[in-house]
């Protein structure tokens, strides 16, 4: 497995301490498998720096919050060992593409079957490197460019250079019928200075993966080309969901990831 996909486990050790709580934000049939598969391989996933588990919980609910309101043809850009295809509640004819490199997507289809998972969408898997051509991918694979689509990028844009972020956005844009619906995240290099920051790039790097500076203004960037953007903040979606972030979190840090939702005419 690529450094990069490490990255995955450590996001989902991060929901299976989730999972365990009572006033959880959301329950990942996955999560629990993931930890145990990687403590019997011995393969280590780094602590997650505390907070982390709760920021992430909040990050989860609004990508899950996102998808709940269609279309059918829904699109997971790094899904890594994203769950949403066996654990949420898809309408009649959903169409669900899930696209990371390949042998991340090997792993968790060994752990869907250890688990016995059974998806219930139409779940496709594409195996590709998104700094490919992986659009011809996608149609090869049954999706429709004149049907409307929800895209997701949780967690990806800063694991991409910026050129490599610009084609990725510019092909979803080429790919979006109107109505297509896009969320992603990215994090501000305003708070790169602040320890839980440092302390958290450090973990990430210590798994071989490179965290770096997203692109100045992805907001601004979809906004140019046509999709009207609205931005969350973690923080703010906590108190909204019921579950305010601990308070020895740093609230520029957490402020620092915005939570974009991009619609097209
Ligand atoms: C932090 S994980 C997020 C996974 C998932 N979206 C989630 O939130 O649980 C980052 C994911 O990006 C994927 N990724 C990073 N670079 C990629 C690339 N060039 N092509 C495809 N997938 C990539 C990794 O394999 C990994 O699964």
């Amino acid at each position: 497995m690529q450094a990069v996909s490490r990255t995955a486990l450590w996001v989902a050790s991060m929901r299976a301490t989730e999972a365990s709580r009572p006033d959880r934000l959301h329950d990942d049939p996955l999560a629990a498998a993931v930890v145990a598969s990687a403590m019997a391989s011995e393969q280590s996933i780094p602590p997650a720096p505390p907070g982390a588990a709760e920021f992430m919980a909040v990050r989860t609910r609004f990508y899950d919050d996102f998808l709940g309101s269609g279309p059918l043809q829904v699109v997971v850009l790094a899904a890594g060992l994203d769950a949403r295809a066996f654990r949420l509640p898809w309408p009649s004819g959903t169409r669900l593409f899930e696209l990371d490199l390949p042998e991340l997507l090997a792993y968790k289809a060994s752990l869907i079957d250890s688990v016995g998972l059974e998806a219930g969408c139409s779940r496709v898997v594409v195996p590709i490197d998104l700094r490919d051509d992986w659009a011809t991918a996608l149609v090869a694979a049954g999706f429709s460019s004149s049907s409307p689509t929800a895209w997701i990028a949780e967690g990806l844009l800063q694991y991409l250079s910026e050129p490599d972020k610009k084609r990725l956005l510019d092909t979803i844009s080429g790919l979006s019928a109107p109505g297509s619906r896009f969320a992603f995240d990215h994090m501000d290099t305003s708070a790169d200075d602040r320890e839980s920051v440092a302390d958290a790039l450090d973990r990430i790097r210590s798994m071989g993966a490179e965290f770096v500076a997203t692109v100045s203004d992805p907001a601004g960037w979809l906004t140019a080309h046509g999709w009207s953007v609205a931005v969350d903040r973690v923080p703010a979606l906590a108190v909204e969901y019921g579950r305010p972030l601990p308070d020895f979190m740093d609230p520029a840090a957490s402020n620092a990831t915005a939570l974009c939702t991009a619609t097209l005419p």
